[in-house]
């Protein structure tokens, strides 16, 4: 893949975040996730690939627009096929109310290399590049923390994990918390904390839990980049899901997927904060019509973190 694609992709999450920033604490989820569509779904339309989507809005029959299997690009003769994963909201809830760690996030992999996984959740463990290949997503929530203390020089009471608050965690808090790791609870955004446990200054190590299968393949692009690991393995919610995904072509819900199996091959991420989180600052909306966004742009084949500023004048270039 063309490194300079990385840099075409930037825009398409600025423009989502944007978008979806204007509708920052104005307690209408649905609107700002709308806004964030529309503007990246646009900004696809100015892009040299032929692209495909494989982790979306949804299924062709619920989503309108960037639906799983939708073509997105220019698409000319000579431009790259690649298969693209996307949210242009992670976090909807924590827009809507104004709370940390919203995002609009695209990863992007040669045809057929991201794992076509079915909106269903995902159990899931991530750290950085120090812990890479010591965590075992079957392994015990103690013996995890006691991994990651031992590959940090840390003692346990100095690690700390991320969890989503939710009921089902309660046993993973309750353990964790048993042998002394500090725990911080967030309400929503996985990527956000997954890209976390690789970034030696965000204080933070280990996340822990089931969220979004969709995040899960995008946060296994984003830790490829990053030098982490991720793993994780599908969780179903009904018979019928388990169905779909196997019309997917998931023929064991079991299975345990490895960071390579989830994002083989070389991967590209890219992410614009909407709300300030570990990695980036949210949009800033500024006098005289401008608009700032910070963005991250990774390549896993050499292993660049590029930060990007960028000021917008909306005057000149306006979102709708
Ligand atoms: P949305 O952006 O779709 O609202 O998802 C936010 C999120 O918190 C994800 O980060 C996470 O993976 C998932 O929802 C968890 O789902 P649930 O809220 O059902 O536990």
């Amino acid at each position: 893949m063309d490194r300079n694609l990385a840099l075409e992709f930037v825009r398409i999450t600025e423009a989502a975040a944007i978008a979806s920033a204007r509708w920052m604490g104005r307690g209408n989820k649905e609107a700002a996730d709308q806004a964030a569509v529309d503007a990246m779904r646009r900004a696809f339309d100015s892009v040299d690939i032929n692209g495909t989507v494989v982790i979306g809005e949804g299924e062709r029959d619920e989503a309108p627009m960037l639906f799983i299997g939708e073509k997105v690009g220019r698409a000319p003769d000579w431009s790259p096929s690649v298969d693209i994963a996307l949210d242009p909201l992670e976090g909807t809830n924590l827009c809507a109310k104004g709370a940390p760690g919203a995002l609009a996030v695209i990863a992007i992999a040669q045809r057929g290399h991201f794992l076509h996984a079915p909106d269903t959740y995902m159990q899931k463990i991530a750290v950085g590049p120090a812990t890479k290949g010591l965590v075992d997503l079957d392994a015990t929530p103690e013996e995890n923390v006691r991994a990651v203390a031992a590959s940090l020089n840390k003692d346990v009471e100095d690690v700390t994990v991320v969890i989503m608050e939710r009921e089902r965690h309660l046993e993973i808090i309750e353990r964790c918390r048993s042998i002394g790791a500090r725990i911080q609870l967030i309400t929503d955004g996985d990527v956000s904390a997954c890209l976390a446990t690789a970034m030696p200054d965000s204080g933070i190590d280990l996340f822990l839990g089931v969220g979004g299968s969709p995040e899960g393949v995008i946060s296994a692009a984003a830790l490829k980049c990053l030098g982490g690991d991720f793993q994780g393995r599908l969780r179903f919610r009904n018979p019928d899901e388990v169905k779909r995904a196997k019309r997917m072509g998931i023929d064991d819900p079991d299975r345990r997927y490895s960071l390579e199996e989830l994002a083989k091959g070389d991967v590209m991420f890219c992410a614009t904060g909407v709300t300030t989180g570990a990695m980036l600052r949210g949009v800033r909306f500024m006098q005289h019509h401008r608009a700032s966004s910070h963005s991250v742009v990774m390549r896993s084949k050499s292993g660049t973190v590029r930060m990007i500023e960028a000021l917008h004048r909306l005057d000149r270039k306006p979102l709708v």
